[in-house]
């Protein structure tokens, strides 16, 4: 879908304005799936969530591009703090929309696709808005492609990385 280029510049804007933000940015020292870090992890999945919304012209653009961000936004590293490893996998996204909510002010809808995110891991928390579903399944392909990357070569990957999510539109 084509979307008019002030509604892409409001989105980039938007996107941009999350990467910038220090808040944010403590996501890069928590660590993610095979060496891969919260931060890029969860752009990679905004990216991703954006371009299939737009290809299957679905979905409201901002909440998926907001949620998608902050949808591991729980600021932990269960690698380091071993007390919350057992309760990760179930909580975080509660945990992530809960600190969302406190910096960021976000709304119902919003914080309804933070929650579902892991689905079916939280079965009863189904992703019942297009919203919802674009998100959740964004986060298990990047989640997918990023456990089939060796830990090897790890700094240097992260560099690409953060190359690749600069800007929401290449
Ligand atoms: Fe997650
Ligand atoms: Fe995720």
């Amino acid at each position: 879908m084509k979307i008019p280029s002030e509604k892409k510049n409001h989105l980039e804007d938007i996107y941009q304005s999350f990467l910038k933000d220090e808040r944010i940015l403590k996501m890069r020292e928590v660590s993610m799936h095979r060496g891969s870090n919260c931060l890029v992890h969860s752009f990679k999945v905004a990216k991703l969530a954006i371009k299939r919304a737009l290809r299957h012209k679905k979905g409201d653009l901002e909440i998926i591009l907001i949620a998608a961000i902050l949808h591991d936004y729980y600021l932990y590293d269960w690698r380091i703090d071993r007390s919350k490893m057992k309760h990760h996998l179930g909580t975080h996204p509660y945990t992530a929309a809960k600190n969302a909510e406190r910096d960021f002010g976000i709304h119902e809808a919003i914080k309804k696709v933070i929650h579902s995110h892991m689905w079916p891991v939280n079965f009863t928390d189904f992703p019942k808005t297009k919203e919802a579903r674009i998100v959740s399944n964004a986060d298990k392909t990047i989640y997918l492609k990023e456990i089939m990357c060796s830990k090897k070569y790890k700094a240097k990957r992260e560099k690409k990385y953060l190359k690749q999510i600069e800007f929401l539109f290449d």
